[in-house]
């Protein structure tokens, strides 16, 4: 029908804890999720980095490590990634993390030249 296009493809952030990678991965495979592009990182969030312990001056922001996992999905895959990365990167204590969720134009698999969807799952 005219008018109306399909959902964009997601592009997820996943901030977690480094001691929470190896779960998330199994979690967000679980779900279907096939590739993930995991990159040290270092953060700080409302709490300004003192989240483990608090040294200086209230105004001083320090930064904690975190792990960034990045993935893309279909639209309709978000919604389950986001439930499985909070299954098991959720201790309920600050600095747990946060999910960042853009639309992705497109995808492109270099080997076969294949795009979108088709581009993120596939035969190995
Ligand atoms: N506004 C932001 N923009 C980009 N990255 C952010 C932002 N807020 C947090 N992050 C990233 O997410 C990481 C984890 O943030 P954190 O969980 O501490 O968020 P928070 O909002 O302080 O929540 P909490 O109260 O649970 O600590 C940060 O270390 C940083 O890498
Ligand atoms: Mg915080």
């Amino acid at each position: 029908m005219p008018g109306i296009r399909q959902k964009f493809m997601k592009l997820m952030s996943i901030v977690v804890k480094p001691s929470k990678v190896e779960a998330v991965k199994s979690a967000i495979s679980s779900v279907g999720v096939s590739g993930a592009t995991i990159l040290d990182a270092r953060g700080f969030g409302s709490t300004k980095g003192h989240t483990d312990s608090y040294r200086g001056a209230q105004y001083q922001v320090d930064t904690n490590p975190k792990a960034m996992l990045q993935v893309a999905c279909k639209d309709e895959s978000v919604n389950d990634i986001i439930e499985a990365v909070r299954s098991v990167a959720n201790t309920n204590t600050i600095g747990d993390g946060k999910i960042f969720i853009t639309e992705l134009l497109d995808v492109i698999r270099i080997r076969t030249g294949e795009t979108g969807e088709g581009a993120i799952n596939g035969e190995y």
